[in-house]
């Protein structure tokens, strides 16, 4: 029976109404934050991702520390090294004293409890800012797929070993997510977890974070082992392919421009799904909040409220420190 007796309205009447059915929920225990971190000390602010920093062992202990305090359970961690110690096969990916494996023993010293997920890709350690190890194919210079799968195993047991809780593989690899399993297994570390980025796409998306990163491609684009924006069933493909490799939870990326992926992975999946809202999306609402054209703070909670809502179990922000201080006031 339509109008008059179907009135939606009478549940919006007032806030405590809204609130009783209100069908989503979105707390700081949802969230990880990422944090890019090289040696040394430093808090260096990054011109395109306006409140984000690279941080120091120490301070990225000290951010990791004030997080928790806020309720955020967790943090993904992105390795800086200088010009020189990038490599054409990405091997200090691996050092077990580079800034990951240091970062991961400082944030545990100080937060025993705290949730350290290690991001596992080549292109921040290679001289080329490709995701792994070059080779001649049959289409000239590309990403050697099963050569890079022995970089990213060693990558991933040895964040593993220095304490690292989850491993998440970005790179997009065929055959990662098995290989990267298998090694951990190998070094008795099969107690942890590995969240896969199972469908991450190339484009634009992730402009800021290479300027943060310094991990753009130096010659050509990421088209051949990220996925085209335009495909749908190959992005359930990928997911299902990392399932059946041993992924213990699946993560999509970007989380904006995919919200119909997520839903459709929600109901196909029953791992948790975590996406990644990623540095563009974070970027265009300070450029916008910056400028006064938008209510930053609304909009920031508008977005992940609509990411959550989409599916996703976690969600990977750059706004996780500053929408944790809002929770609750
Ligand atoms: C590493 C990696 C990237 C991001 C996460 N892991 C960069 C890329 O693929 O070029 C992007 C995250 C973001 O834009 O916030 N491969």
């Amino acid at each position: 029976m339509p109008f008059p007796t179907q009135r939606p309205r009478r549940l919006r009447a007032t806030p405590t109404l809204r609130a009783l059915v209100r069908e989503t929920s979105l707390e700081p225990g949802d969230l990880i934050a990422p944090l890019f971190v090289q040696l040394g000390s430093a808090r260096a602010p990054i011109s395109s991702m306006p409140g984000q920093f690279r941080l120091g062992v120490e301070e990225a202990a000290r951010e990791a520390r004030e997080l928790w305090n806020l309720g955020v359970p967790g943090v993904i961690l992105f390795g800086i090294v200088p010009a020189e110690l990038k490599t054409t096969d990405g091997s200090a990916a691996f050092d077990a004293s580079g800034p990951v494996p240091s970062a991961i023993q400082a944030i545990h010293a100080q937060v025993p409890e705290m949730i350290v997920m290690a991001d596992v890709c080549a292109c921040e350690y290679t001289s080329h800012g490709h995701c792994g190890v070059l080779g001649e194919s049959r289409h000239g210079t590309q990403v050697d797929n099963d050569a890079t799968l022995e970089v990213l195993a060693r990558a991933s047991t040895c964040y593993a070993r220095a304490g690292a809780d989850i491993i998440a593989p970005s790179d997009m690899m065929d055959g990662r997510v098995a290989a990267i399993r298998r090694a951990l297994d190998a070094e008795h570390l099969s107690e942890v977890p590995i969240l896969s980025y199972a469908a991450k796409f190339a484009g634009a998306f992730y402009g800021p974070f290479r300027e943060a990163a310094d991990s753009s491609p130096s010659f050509g684009d990421r088209r051949s082992y990220q996925m085209d924006i335009a495909n749908r069933r190959e992005a359930m493909r990928e997911m299902a392919l990392d399932v059946e490799e041993g992924a213990d939870m699946l993560m999509i990326k970007p989380a904006l421009f995919c919200l119909d992926l997520l839903r459709e992975a929600r109901e196909r999946f029953n791992l948790p799904l975590a996406a990644y809202n990623v540095s563009s999306e974070y970027s265009m609402i300070k450029a916008a909040g910056l400028a006064g054209w938008i209510d930053e703070a609304r909009l920031i909670d508008e977005t992940l409220m609509s990411i959550k809502r989409a599916g996703a179990d976690i969600i990977l922000t750059y706004h996780a420190r500053e929408w944790a201080q809002r929770f609750g006031k």
